[in-house]
């Protein structure tokens, strides 16, 4: 799924239709609030800009919030046409009370968890969760080397999935790390760079899928 982490901040509505013409129906989104990772990038209302584009045409928004007390936006998320909201277990001291947030506003709910931090920190979530996100880069920028624990961890984090959950991968995926992410057992993979910095980001996803074969 393209991460528009990548694209040209001032040229959303295109750099999305672009995915949506070869095929891409699920966008992932980045918000960052420059307290949780140094960055920031956008909120709520960036995503109502393209949040009518993506739903005409049968897609969804997985929006990966990397900011802290993220209870506090996800009404305004929500209201903005996100899907799906993945949080931080970093960022959540009341954690199974925040996915209950997410499904009440209609969410699919996801949690994820940084590269340093075990993966057990999420077990007890897993069983309130529709999604485990592992985190293969330090979050905050695309471009991102793969960190190689990552594989291990997949398999640590798909040892807790209940039927129908979604193991997602977000960070360094390419073509030179998406089958080893689907060998680990991810079905969600993210690509940003991979996408987004390729002279035709459509073909570079459609080879992507290609290779994982999802
Ligand atoms: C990083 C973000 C990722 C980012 C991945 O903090 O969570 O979604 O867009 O970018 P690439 O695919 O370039 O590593
Ligand atoms: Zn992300």
């Amino acid at each position: 799924m393209p991460s528009i982490l990548s694209a040209d901040f001032g040229a959303f509505r295109s750099q999305v239709a672009e995915l949506l013409d070869a095929g891409a129906r699920a966008f992932h989104v980045d918000v960052m609030d420059g307290h949780f990772v140094p960055v920031i990038t956008f909120g709520p209302r960036v995503v109502s800009s393209f949040a009518d584009l993506i739903h005409e045409r049968g897609g969804t928004i997985d929006v990966h919030l990397m900011i802290e007390e993220p209870e506090r936006q996800l009404a305004e998320f929500a209201k903005a046409g996100a899907d799906s909201c993945t949080v931080h277990v970093e960022t959540c001291p009341h954690l199974h009370h925040t996915l209950g947030m997410i499904h009440e506003l209609g969410m699919t709910a996801g949690v994820t968890l940084n590269p340093s931090t075990p993966t057990a920190a999420v077990a007890e979530a897993a069983l309130e969760a529709d999604v485990l996100l592992c985190m293969s880069v330090n979050p905050g920028w695309g471009g991102q080397k793969f960190i190689e624990s990552s594989s291990r961890r997949l398999g640590e984090l798909k040892a807790m999935l209940r039927p129908g959950m979604g193991l997602e991968i977000d960070g360094g995926v390419g073509p030179a790390t998406i089958e080893r992410c689907r060998a680990a057992g991810a079905n969600l993979m993210v690509a940003g760079s991979a996408i987004y910095d390729q002279p035709s980001p459509g073909e570079a996803w459609r080879a992507l899928v290609a290779l994982a074969g999802v």
